[in-house]
Parts: structure tokens; sequence; C-alpha cells
């Protein structure tokens, strides 16, 4: 059974001995390993059941060591680095071979970052290598966005939880490549493409699917709940039966019991939104409900990203 503590001393130990801790970020929790020991990462995989073809983010604590990870940094790339991190932003860059083939899926970029919480800044700085964390929750699962999240799912799998209370953000970095030196967003995330723009100017958008190669791991089922879930604009829910759990944007719908009913932001504010996103889809998913009803959110800034998430939830394949 995982300890769940704020020892960064004791996290140390158990990575330095290529175990994994989860660790905590401003975006969702992490479920970290020594990014250079091979067999460190095999066992995030395994842990996971993440199947080997979805790469890992690696984390950092400075551009200084990254430059020991990558053979090169654009200049566009350089920027982003320089106004976003620490924070919720993942860049793919050409990787070195330091970076073992498992941690990038055999691909030749490799997706680093600095992230925004205290504690894991501290850990990182107190590391002599990288760690590469995927979120820490089985596969297709919803996201952790606290310890106790991590603990419920992969408490009887790894040895230390480090609590750092809640992720600020609760939505994964937005994930940007540079295709022909053009930032191209490759996963929507806690950083929005206008914050994105107003530092580079126009980006490109991926279109992922399943089966886009560019995009490994951009799998369109994911993020999701055990019970059914659907979206769908409020209007076009079923006429309400018992047992329907519903996430919503600002406000109630009325005559349904408010205790199946979550409101992500009761002053219609998408980074309130998307804080509350992964818990409350977790609160519904343990109710006795038999099915989840979502309605998208307004559809720019942090909201893109949140609806990016709503429709993997509700995504078949
Ligand atoms: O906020 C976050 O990014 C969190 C925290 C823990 O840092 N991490 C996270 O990791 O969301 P994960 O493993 O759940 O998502 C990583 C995704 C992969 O699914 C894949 O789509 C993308 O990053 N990725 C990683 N390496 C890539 C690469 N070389 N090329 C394209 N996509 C890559
Ligand atoms: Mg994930």
């Amino acid at each position: 059974m995982a300890i769940i503590g704020k020892d960064i001393r004791l996290a140390k130990e158990f990575l330095q001995k290529g175990q994994l801790v989860a660790i905590p970020t401003e975006t969702v929790y992490g479920l970290a390993g020594n990014a250079l020991d091979e067999k460190a990462v095999l066992s995030i995989f395994e842990t996971k059941n993440r199947p080997s073809f979805d790469p890992l983010i690696v984390h950092t604590d400075s551009v200084e060591k990254l430059s020991l990870l990558v053979s090169d940094i654009p200049e566009a790339a350089l920027i982003l680095a320089q106004k976003f991190w620490p924070g919720p932003l993942t860049l793919l860059l050409p990787k070195k071979s330091a970076i073992p083939d498992l941690v990038t899926s055999g691909l030749d970029t490799v997706a680093v970052r600095i992230p925004d919480h205290p504690l894991t800044l501290d850990l990182l700085r107190a590391l002599e290598f990288p760690l590469a964390a995927p979120s820490a929750n089985p596969f297709g699962y919803i996201s952790p966005t606290n310890a106790q999240h991590v603990e419920q799912q992969l408490g009887e799998k790894i040895p230390y939880i480090m609590d750092g209370g809640e992720c600020g953000i609760g939505i994964e970095s937005t994930i940007i490549g540079f295709v022909d030196g053009i930032p191209t967003i490759y996963r929507l995330g806690g950083l929005s493409i206008e914050d994105i723009e107003s530092a580079v100017g126009g980006v490109a958008l991926m279109a992922h699917s399943s089966s886009n190669p560019q995009a490994p791991g951009m799998l369109k089922s994911h993020y999701a709940p055990k019970k059914p879930f659907f979206l769908t604009e409020r209007n076009d829910f079923p006429v309400h039966a018992d047992g329907f759990g519903y996430l919503l944007f600002d406000k109630y719908i009325e005559g349904i019991d408010q205790k199946n009913q979550r409101i992500l932001s009761p002053t219609s504010n998408l980074k309130e939104a998307a804080h509350n996103l992964f818990a409350y889809l977790r609160e519904l998913d343990a109710q006795s409900l038999s099915q989840i009803w979502a309605e998208p959110v307004p559809d720019n800034d942090l909201g893109r990203a949140i609806n990016d998430r709503l429709k993997r939830a509700a995504a078949v394949d």
C-alpha cells in the first residue's frame, strides 16, 4: 500500500531504486519513474496497463538540463518555453540517444515539460535524472487531480504518492510540436490556443484520431468514466429518468435531484470548470447512477480543451 506524504528525500530514494512515485503537477498527477532507466520506464507502462505505442512525457526543472535530452530547440520552442515554463505546456523536440526508445515509442521526438508545482520542482532539482510521467490513472480512465484519486486506483501498485493537494489547472498540458518549424498543437490542454498565439503568432491544429500515426496516443476513447457517458446539448438530453447523472456547465436542470448533478462553474468561468472537470466526473462515476449525461461548455479559451476531454470520454472506439 502506498505511503502518502510530502517527503522529497523518500520520493528520491524510491526513484533512485527504479521504483515509481506519483507526483503532483499543476495539471494532473503523474506516475513518475527515472526516464533514463529502461526498467523503470517499462514498469510505468505495466503499472498503467498502457500500450507501448503511447509515448511518455519527460519532466525536468530547467532549460539547461533539457539540452542534455534534446538535440535542437527551434526558436519558436524557446520563446514558448521562456514564456510558459514552468507551466501546462509540453514541447515535442528531437531526442538525444540518452532517452530510451521505449519512452518515445520509437519516435525521434521526445515530449518534454517543466511542471509548475513547488514539491515536484524541488524533487526534480534533487534528482540526477529527469522523470518520465504519464497521468497517474489506469490507461483510458479519468486523470487524477488529487492524491486520493491516485491512491484509489494505483495505491496497491506503487510505494509512494507525493501529496501536493489539488491540481490547480485540472486538465493535462497542451502539447506542441514543430512541423516544418510551424508550432502545431497535438493535444489541447491547460494552456489555451489564445495564449500560445499571443506568443508565437499562428499555430496549426493537428487533426487527431486513433488511426493518425502523426499523433500517437491521441486515442479517441479516453478520459472515460466506467458508466455509459453521453455528450449533447441539454435540450437533447433524454426524458429524465431516475438514476441519471448530469455534468453541467453553469446551471442546474430544474426538477432533477441536485445530488445527481454537478455544476462545473456557477460563475461560468472556464478555468474553474477545467479545475473541477475530472473530480466531478469521478464523483458521478462513483454514485449509484446508470448513465452520465454532459453538455459542452463554450468552445473558446480552456473550453476547447474541456470539450475535447468530454468528446473523448463519450467516444466509443
Ligand atoms: O499534463 C500533463 O501533460 C501530464 C502531467 C503528468 O505532466 N501528463 C500527461 O501524460 O498527460 P500522458 O501520458 O497522459 O499523455 C502523454 C501524451 C501521449 O498520450 C501522446 O499523445 C503525447 O503525450 N506524446 C508523448 N510523446 C510524444 C511524441 N514524441 N510525439 C507525439 N505525441 C507525443
Ligand atoms: Mg493520460
